[in-house]
């Protein structure tokens, strides 16, 4: 079929196909005179690029794409990308609608703007320094509940049934677990038919789960940026993930969850934390007395919550909140709207 033809069989102009193969993307027969012969398998190649820059691929994406033939995995990251930007873009609105309907003066409008730009740059300044990508081939290994001077995975499994125990998922309901992993605390509610999407940043840590769990949704995103619609989950989980996050991105990850729960939803973490300052003090004190530097550098290496702060926000916001403590770091927090 020559260029012509096919343009017009795909709705596009011959000016486009030819940016195409100019951009490597396809590369049809060429016969006399140098006209293109498109063949079957270039009308699927072009509908299927077509289609990937309708939804904001760019031309290298598509590229790499279409190169590796893993057309999904790039699916999912531009879904999470598109995410992103329509959060920003919300947050935007937001702030636009209170400088609008405040009737604000300059200070005002000065605050307003420093907080938005704020919220944005907590959005995208997350980087994993812990690079989860090296650790997930292993990370199953390493989850050993005795033996070390400082455990944290004590209690690992009976937290991870508890959430599941206080969430009591229904198989009719939808589950997000926010930094899956290796899809351990996912995998214990869908063994009763619940449906779950697993998020995590680490690309590498999604690839073990989705080889461990093919039936398990994975998506690539982040716990400031969740790659999921307003009000479309029953419930949200999480364990030893979110210590991942300074103080300050702990209300506003909660803030997301809140975002994408439904009117009665729950929310369930296990994860590393302490009451309140002055018992992370004391613990702290405790480990340095019993002479475990592990445990200190171990604590102030990552971002262990103080759970009365984020009590207050949930309850702050509606929410009715219950604890319990496994051990002298490990807490889960219920909270039901
Ligand atoms: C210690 S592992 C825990 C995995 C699993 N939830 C479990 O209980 O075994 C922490 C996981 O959280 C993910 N994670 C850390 N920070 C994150 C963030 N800001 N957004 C999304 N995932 C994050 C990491 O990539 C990693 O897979």
């Amino acid at each position: 079929m020559k260029i012509t033809e096919t343009a017009k069989m795909l709705h596009t102009t011959p000016r486009t196909i030819r940016f195409y193969e100019e951009k490597g993307l396809i590369t049809p027969e060429k016969g006399e005179n140098d006209y293109r012969y498109f063949q079957e398998e270039d009308l699927w190649k072009l509908q299927t690029i077509l289609a990937l820059r309708e939804v904001g691929m760019s031309t290298a994406q598509i590229k790499a794409s279409l190169e590796g033939d893993n057309i999904q995995s790039y699916l999912d990251l531009q879904r999470s990308a598109l995410y992103g930007e329509w959060i920003q873009i919300k947050d935007m609105i937001t702030t636009l609608d209170q400088m609008i309907g405040e009737s604000p003066g300059h200070e005002d409008l000065l605050n307003l703007s420093q907080q938005l730009k704020e919220v944005k740059k907590m959005r995208k300044s997350w980087k994993d320094r812990w690079n989860f990508d090296e650790q997930a081939e292993e990370y199953d290994q390493t989850i050993k509940t005795t033996g070390y001077r400082f455990n944290v995975h004590e209690h690992y499994h009976v937290a991870l049934s508890k959430v599941k125990d206080w969430v009591e998922p229904k198989p009719e309901e939808l589950g997000v677990d926010i930094g899956t992993g290796t899809g351990n605390l996912a995998a214990l509610f869908m063994d009763d038919g619940t449906t779950m999407i697993g998020v995590d940043q680490s690309e590498e840590m999604l690839k073990v789960c989705l080889k461990k769990y093919p039936e398990l949704e994975t998506r690539p995103g982040h716990f400031l940026s969740l790659p999921i619609m307003d009000h479309s989950t029953d419930f949200v989980v999480s364990s030893y993930a979110l210590h991942h996050l300074p103080d300050a991105e702990k209300e506003l990850a909660l803030a997301e969850m809140d975002r994408i729960l439904n009117d009665d939803g729950r929310i369930a973490i296990a994860d590393l934390m302490f009451e309140n300052e002055k018992e992370k003090q004391r613990i702290l004190a405790q480990f340095e007395q019993e002479g475990n530097g592990e445990a200190v550098d171990a604590i102030h290496d990552e971002f262990y919550a103080d759970l009365s702060k984020l009590v207050n926000w949930l309850e702050k916001e509606g929410y009715n909140v219950k604890t319990h403590q496994f051990n002298r770091i490990l807490h889960l927090l219920y909270a039901e709207k």
